[in-house]
């Protein structure tokens, strides 16, 4: 199998300085912490409580998909996913990544599946636009609803809506275009499905939406747009052996967080991910959620008011030359970005040679487009280094469900390690839900009167700062 591969000598202090890089010194340091944390998530591992470390091997609920894909694969010309977080951006990221992005514009003899919308916004306009689209072939429209808990505001009001358009064209029948993921046990998606009779899968028990993708969560969408799942679990299975190595030379997730960390503490608080490749873009936005939701805590396991946590960015490359680069050289110092590179695009492309003789472009005759984009990342990332700003590069031999599982699975253990090395908890987000509840005050749920009236002096607008 092609391994994907972490180079990060860019972001070593030979490099780009001792002020912004790590040095040898420094990541020795860190080795014992790191074999330490190795030996650590093997024995949480072993007692089940890292539990996303083991759906590579999850045979049952690898099964359970393809039965779903099988049964509702013949029947459907479009599959609107309903999720949000964590139930939203690991589909999106695998489809972006391995389907053409004109996917949904493909006919329907080409297209290796159905049109996909994952709906993850209670935008009006945006639901009712995609509400329109299907209204034709309503009858072959399957709705995943995605939801562990079933309470999250924006998956319930979609999954409402959706349910009634089916049911109004469908009648009794509505019921078989429906497929719920959710809790194995509990929770009031879970008793919506015993009460309606919907074909279920689960969302494993001990894995957070944000360690999800590799579950029916994010996986039957892909199975059902034509993405071989397997090969990517496989991809993941491949990278978990290189992540057992307590060695940090050995073990990319453990660099990727010992250089990160690192890093934090010299003032690069702000991670940028920038692939070069448009199909990874969304793996970038994945990777955001991942990052931030993982790693932004106040308290720590020891100490309180930690404040931790890096703030990811997304960036395009290479769109966003000429959008962010200029900040990312001149302005602070205070990030460190990492490329994403594909060594072989499905797709070389040649640029025409018929502007030969105009002597300004008279140098792109006859090359290529991979040629270009790639020339682009490493011009890129030699003008960063001038400026002494550290970077590293993940390489994508191609793009495939092999890498693509195998960078979803090192960057969940690097942000395990990440956790460990900052000392927090890694898989809850409390922040989270003081904004669920508001909204739930606001929207007049039962048992959220007194944060409503508390609510009452942000919603009232004072004119003095309105103009
Ligand atoms: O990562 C997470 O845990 C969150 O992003 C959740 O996935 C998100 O809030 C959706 O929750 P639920 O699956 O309960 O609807």
């Amino acid at each position: 199998m092609d391994q994907i591969r972490l180079y990060w000598k860019n972001a070593t202090a030979d490099a780009v300085g001792e002020k912004h890089g790590v040095t040898d010194k420094e990541l020795k340091d860190i080795a014992p912490r790191i074999r330490e944390l190795t030996r650590q998530m093997s024995e949480d591992r072993k007692a089940g409580k890292l539990k996303y470390r083991d759906l590579p091997y999850d045979e049952e609920m690898v099964d359970a998909v393809h039965r779903q894909v099988e049964h509702f694969r013949d029947r459907c010309d479009a599959l609107v996913v309903l999720g949000i977080g964590g139930s939203a951006l690991g589909n999106i990221a695998l489809h972006s990544a391995l389907n053409p992005c004109t996917y949904n514009l493909m006919s329907d003899r080409t297209r290796p599946g159905p049109q996909l919308f994952v709906l993850d916004n209670v935008d009006p306009d945006q639901i009712k636009s995609v509400v329109d689209l299907i209204a034709p072939k309503i009858r072959k429209t399957v709705v995943n609803v995605i939801s562990k808990s079933g309470e999250t505001a924006e998956t319930a009001s979609q999954f409402i809506l959706f349910r009634e358009l089916l049911q109004q064209k469908l009648g009794k029948k509505y019921k078989e275009n429906i497929l719920a993921t959710t809790d194995p046990k509990g929770g009031t998606l879970r008793e919506i499905c015993n009460r309606e009779g919907y074909r279920t899968l689960e969302v494993p028990e001990g894995v957070g939406g944000r360690f999800s993708v590799l579950s029916a969560v994010g996986l039957f969408s892909a199975g059902m747009c034509g993405i071989d799942i397997d090969a990517a679990l496989a991809g993941a299975a491949d990278m978990d052996k290189r992540l057992k190595d307590g060695d940090l030379f050995k073990n990319p997730a453990a660099m990727i967080s010992a250089i990160s960390y690192l890093l934090d503490r010299k003032g690069k608080t702000t991670s940028v991910m920038m692939p070069y490749s448009t199909s990874l873009y969304s793996l970038a936005d994945w990777y955001r959620q991942l990052w931030a939701e993982s790693l932004g805590k106040q308290n720590g396991l020891k100490r309180k008011n930690v404040f931790a946590g890096q703030t990811p960015i997304k960036a395009l490359g290479t769109t966003d030359q000429h959008s962010q680069m200029q900040l990312y050289r001149e302005g602070p110092n205070d990030k460190m970005i990492t490329f994403m590179e594909v060594e072989r695009f499905a797709q070389k492309l040649a640029i025409p040679s018929s502007m030969k003789d105009v002597a300004a472009l008279d140098y792109l005759a006859g090359s290529t487009f991979q040629t270009l984009i790639n020339s682009e990342k490493l011009g890129t990332e030699y003008a960063l280094l001038e400026s002494q700003r550290p970077t590293m590069t993940v390489v994508f031999p191609q793009i495939s469900p092999q890498a693509v599982g195998q960078f979803l699975y090192l960057y969940e253990t690097a942000v395990s390690y990440m956790g460990g090395l900052l000392e927090i908890n890694t898989y809850d987000q409390p922040a989270v839900q003081l904004g669920k509840d508001a909204t739930y005050a606001l929207m007049g749920k039962a048992g959220f009167a007194e944060l409503a009236k508390k609510i009452q002096s942000v919603a009232k607008r004072d004119s003095k700062y309105l103009m």
